[in-house]
């Protein structure tokens, strides 16, 4: 009879001897197994470990392609005395060999089906190349745009990250890891690494215990919820305890109240960093730490191999809590099917039959259109497709360097430029392109100004291409700054004097300040990085081939002064009064210098469709603990276009026992209205979406009266209230 998982364990376990054992709990960058000498970290000799502990390691961090993992595999196999498989490991975020947007422009999809339908596609592209797990979702909850690791995330809303987190997680697994064609995925970075002071990367957090439980910790428990077998702490200290040695967040809240008994990874030398950041002494006391909070495996760095053993002899770490973290390594391995078929079905013919195919460009090239955010039209878009001339201006208008930062192993050279999509599009056009100017932080030369000028005066439209570059934006990234780099807002504003007919494009990671930006242009397209083929992309959104359909993630700020910045931010004894949110009203909650609000709130973006709310409709205005309301939204689209609308539905508890938010998403429905029709859109509410933590961290609702509003955030379209019986 076959043997079921705990015995295989239980007797694998039994040979292995506690190095053995520990080299399980280790992983390594994948150039150690492929390259004498590492351009990264040095040569594995100067990690303190020899060529006997490389053969007994446990997961390997990125290799390139199948021919590549089924050669380290095969080598591991014959190497390692048990003839254990490794997991091959990698960061696959927003695509693998076919990139599809980045994640903060998949949370302006409000399309969770989108993301799942993506998810799914990369994992098959990665599985090919015999990638078994991927570092995704990254659902760490942001405020503050000048952190580079928003582009990582859904954006400001706990909600849209949770449900975009689980559909990646869906999407990734499909119906379970462990066969070819999907990946096991790793919730990160746990927790509140998006909270760094100031946004500045890798930096402290310092939040109360309530803050973290509203808002930062439910992602990452949708995500294990939605079945993510993995789980990574973050490199940020939280109210003084870095996460790798945080026993509330990982023996408490993890292990704890939520019962998770998957592998814990630390983050790329998180447990060395124990010792800059001053928690731990040395290597053994970085070690003992992290191995005490329930990290099972150690990424990058090698202080377990180098320490547990003596810590196990000293008495400090029992062989039994080694010989738990094995176990959930080695049940991950068997769940992922490393036991029957370590290659999970990884080949390069596979590679070529699966990777970048048209059908593949085909979802990334929707998923492109469906994230982009039209932010301001003057009514100059669509533009006709009869055009003769057009000048395609600026850095982005050439270049393929607009797949984003996680580009795992997508190439820009693979991916659309805006000038291919128009030629694609429209091949009869006559097209000039001129860069500009630069898109770089520290390059001010106008020298191509008066060429930029003269294309556009002779165009029938101007296609303006600016933003930040991909590398701008991601983890390291941060910005004190979020104007656009260079002199690009100069150049746009040099090009909309002398051409009414232009639309800007914007590439970039995180929200930007375009104040000036949207004074001097009369359409702006938010393009975020759209992966491989943005180009195709953007060009059917120009020329009305396609209706965006994206809203705003996360609020675009006035001011880089007002971050942090978000939609739900709680009220204050001095809020503001209705009227001109730019000016000053003494002695209210304000800036004496800029209004409250920011340029783009959540929840905005326009459409060539035009859509009316035409009725919010309650069953019932009176809600009991164990009952429901259902609310029934009619939308309108009153234009001969299709248009896709994401729908909104957010509530605000006027009277509580602590502070509440001035409003906050309840709900949310993306939905297809065919021109001229009236869509009915159902939202249920139940007493546990109302639910908080109070002061004293209880999780409760309060009785009483609830406001309610479809439309987006600070902008109510039609409003109704009930009322949660006691
Ligand atoms: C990042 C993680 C990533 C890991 C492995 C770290 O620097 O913080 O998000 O998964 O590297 O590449």
């Amino acid at each position: 009879m076959k043997q079921t998982k705990k015995e295989f364990i239980k007797e694998l376990l039994a040979k292995l001897t506690l190095r053995e054992k520990i080299g399980q709990m280790t992983q390594l960058n994948g150039r150690y197994f492929c390259e004498t000498e590492a351009e990264l970290t040095g040569p594995f000799e100067k990690l303190g470990i020899s060529a006997k502990d490389l053969a007994m390691i446990g997961s390997v961090l990125y290799l390139s392609s199948a021919e590549e993992a089924i050669a380290v595999q095969s080598k591991h196999l014959e190497d390692d005395p048990n003839h254990i498989p490794m997991l091959i490991m990698m960061d696959v975020i927003h695509g693998y060999r076919t990139i599809f947007p980045i994640p903060l422009a998949m949370g302006a999809s409000f399309d969770p089906d989108l993301m799942e339908q993506c998810s799914q596609m990369a994992a098959k592209e990665a599985s090919a190349s015999g990638v078994h797990v991927t570092f995704t979702p990254m659902v760490d909850y942001v405020r503050d745009a000048r952190w580079g690791r928003v582009m990582e995330t859904m954006g400001e809303d706990t909600l849209l990250n949770s449900r975009m987190g689980a559909a990646q997680v869906k999407g990734f697994q499909g119906d379970g890891y462990g066969r070819p064609g999907s990946l096991a995925t790793c919730v990160k970075h746990f927790a509140a690494y998006g909270g760094a002071e100031a946004g500045r990367d890798y930096n402290m957090v310092e939040i109360s215990e309530r803050l973290l439980r509203e808002y930062y910790l439910p992602a990452y428990k949708a995500c294990l919820d939605a079945g993510a077998p993995m789980l990574m702490p973050s490199f940020n200290s939280m109210n003084g305890v870095p996460s790798t040695a945080n026993s509330f967040l990982m023996n408490q809240v993890l292990r704890g109240e939520w019962g998770f008994d998957g592998v814990v990874i630390s983050d790329y030398w998180a447990i060395k960093e124990l010792i800059s950041q001053g928690v731990a002494k040395d290597n053994r006391e970085a070690a003992l730490k992290a191995m005490k909070c329930g990290c099972d495996v150690e990424m990058a760095s090698t202080y377990y191999l180098n320490e547990l053993e003596k810590l196990v002899r000293d008495g400090v770490v029992s062989e039994a809590e080694i010989d738990r973290s094995v176990e959930r390594i080695l049940s991950l391995k068997w769940d992922c099917g490393l036991f029957e078929d370590p290659y999970q079905g990884a080949s390069s013919e596979k590679e070529v039959e699966c990777q970048l195919t048209k059908e593949n460009r085909a979802i990334a090239e929707t998923a492109a259109e469906k994230c982009a955010v039209l932010l301001k039209n003057d009514g100059v878009l669509p533009f006709s497709k009869q055009v003769k001339k057009i000048a395609l201006i600026g850095p982005f208008a050439e270049s393929r360097s607009i797949i984003g930062n996680w580009r795992a192993n997508g190439k820009d050279e693979e991916a659309v430029s805006v000038a291919d999509g128009v030629r694609n599009l429209l091949p009869g056009a006559e097209i000039a392109v001129v860069q500009g100017c630069s898109a770089e932080l520290d390059q001010f030369d106008e020298g191509e100004f008066p060429a930029a000028i003269d294309a556009a005066k002779n165009a029938d439209v101007v296609i303006l291409c600016v933003g930040e570059q991909q590398d701008y934006s991601g983890e390291g990234k941060s910005r004190v700054d979020l104007k656009l780099p260079g002199v690009q807002e100069k150049l746009c504003e040099a090009v909309c004097a002398v051409n009414p007919n232009t639309a800007v494009l914007l590439f970039n990671g995180r929200p930007l300040v375009l104040t000036g930006l949207h004074k001097c242009a009369p359409a702006i397209l938010e393009m975020w990085f759209p992966g491989t083929e943005g180009g195709n992309a953007a060009a059917k959104l120009l020329f009305g081939d396609a209706n965006p359909c994206g809203v705003i993630p996360m609020s675009f700020p006035k001011s880089v002064g007002q971050c942090p910045i978000y939609y739900n931010h709680p009220s204050t004894g001095r809020p503001k009064k209705a009227g001109d949110d730019d000016v000053f009203q003494p002695f209210h909650s304000n800036y004496i210098d800029c209004g409250n609000l920011p340029l783009y709130p959540f929840g905005y973006g326009l459409s060539y469709s035009s859509f009316r709310y035409e009725s919010m409709e309650l069953d019932t205005h009176e809600l009991t603990k164990d009952g429901q309301i259902k609310v029934t939204v009619k939308i309108a689209n009153q234009s001969d276009r299709d248009g896709e609308k994401a729908v909104q539905l957010y509530f605000h508890d006027p009277v509580a026992s602590s502070v509440r938010p001035v409003q906050s998403l309840l709900d949310f429905k993306k939905v297809l209205i065919p021109a001229g029709k009236t869509a009915k859109v159902e939202f249920t509410i139940t007493e546990p979406q109302l639910r908080y933590y109070d002061a004293d961290c209880s999780y409760h609702s309060d009785p009483g009266d609830f406001d309610l509003f479809v439309g987006y955030a600070d902008h109510p379209e039609l409003k109704d209230s009930f009322r949660l019986l006691d």
